[in-house]
């Protein structure tokens, strides 16, 4: 195995809308680290994934062009990182069948995600809710990825990829990079407006909870007056105020000020101050993304085009890693065209 320069790597699924802690606990990394120009940038949107949960068809197809648009708008650059959606390159869940004959069923079982999930869609507890750890190993190994970008909630995945490709690497020496979860400083987990106890996510029942990319100005400012905090006003983080100190991460996180700098900014200045703050720093940091993204949606054929630059790229790497892995094992490789 021949590598030149480190991988990054990373996914985000299209169910539903993205969220700002979507944004910061990744989408704002893949970029950063897209610009830096320290890697070779794959990034996907994850629709394979998405159907582990009901999805309804029309929504899921809309859905994947909005989240690629918001994608190309953020600042990921087809000229600098092969963007692609994962259905459009059918290595991914090649791969993922042989990687499945090397993970554990007791791994599966312990994977919080999926004991979370299995709760809450206690109707469809389907097999690929249980593999789908396997399927994103898959997405990650399959390009020798050397750091994965994730919000917190995505990390005990990323071990599971490693372990798995530990595991094949000692039957099969050389096969994979063994990854690294890349997890932000700040915004690795953003949590609910309504109940900082739990993470933001676009499936909460409440939608003051979250702020979503595309949200107007106006909502954003109204979700940040009505996010819930504590009963002395005092701007400072601490364990026992859970959603002021959540608000000082996204104002951190969005503005590169340390939880210190916060504190000092908003001394004796209480939440009447803050609030408004952090949510016109939000609405700054969406506003061209906003804007772009609903402009970009004007022209689908033009996502397309991009869509297949990314597939073609994909491919190209993935196809011989795949031929590479079933040679191993021991299949034949077809002489088919
Ligand atoms: P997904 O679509 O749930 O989330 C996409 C990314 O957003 C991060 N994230 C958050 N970060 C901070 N605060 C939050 N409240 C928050 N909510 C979500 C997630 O950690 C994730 O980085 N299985 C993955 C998608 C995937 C993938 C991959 C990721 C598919 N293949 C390969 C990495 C590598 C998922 O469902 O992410």
């Amino acid at each position: 195995m021949e590598k030149k320069t480190k991988v990054s790597l990373s996914g985000i699924q299209p169910s539903g809308k993205i969220t700002l802690g979507n944004y910061l606990g990744s989408i704002k990394n893949w970029v950063d680290i897209q610009d830096s120009d320290a890697f070779d940038n794959r990034y996907c949107i994850a629709d394979l994934h998405s159907i582990t949960v009901w999805q309804d068809p029309e929504s899921l197809r809309d859905q994947t062009y909005q989240l690629f648009a918001q994608l190309l708008a953020a600042g990921l650059d087809p000229e600098k990182c092969i963007l692609f959606v994962q259905s459009h390159n059918p290595s991914h869940p090649k791969l993922s069948w042989i990687l499945s004959c090397f993970t554990m069923f007791g791994e599966l079982s312990r994977m919080t995600q999926f004991k979370d999930k299995s709760q809450r869609h206690s109707d469809n507890v389907n097999a690929g809710l249980f593999t789908y750890p396997v399927l994103m190993a898959a997405d990650i190994l399959i390009y020798d990825a050397d750091i994965v970008p994730v919000g917190e909630d995505q990390r005990q995945h990323v071990e599971l990829a490693r372990d798995i490709a530990i595991r094949f690497n000692n039957r099969f020496p050389g096969s994979f990079v063994v990854p690294e979860a890349y997890i932000p400083k700040e915004g690795a987990k953003i949590m609910s407006l309504q109940d900082p106890s739990r993470k933001m996510s676009k499936s909460d029942s409440n939608d003051n909870a979250y702020i979503l990319v595309m949200d107007s100005p106006d909502d954003i400012l109204r979700k940040f007056k009505r996010a819930v905090t504590d009963s002395d006003s005092r701007v400072i983080v601490s364990e026992d105020k859970p959603g002021v100190t959540n608000l000082i991460h996204i104002y951190s996180a969005v503005t590169g000020k340390s939880l210190a700098e916060v504190e000092a900014e908003f001394e004796g200045k209480g939440y009447g101050v803050f609030k408004p703050a952090v949510a016109e720093a939000v609405i700054e940091l969406l506003r061209p993304l906003r804007e772009k993204s609903l402009e970009l949606l004007r022209d689908k054929a033009y996502l397309d085009d991009v869509m297949a630059i990314g597939a073609e790229k994909a491919r190209a790497i993935t196809e011989a890693k795949v031929r590479e892995i079933y040679e191993k094992v021991g299949f034949v490789l077809s002489k088919a065209k």
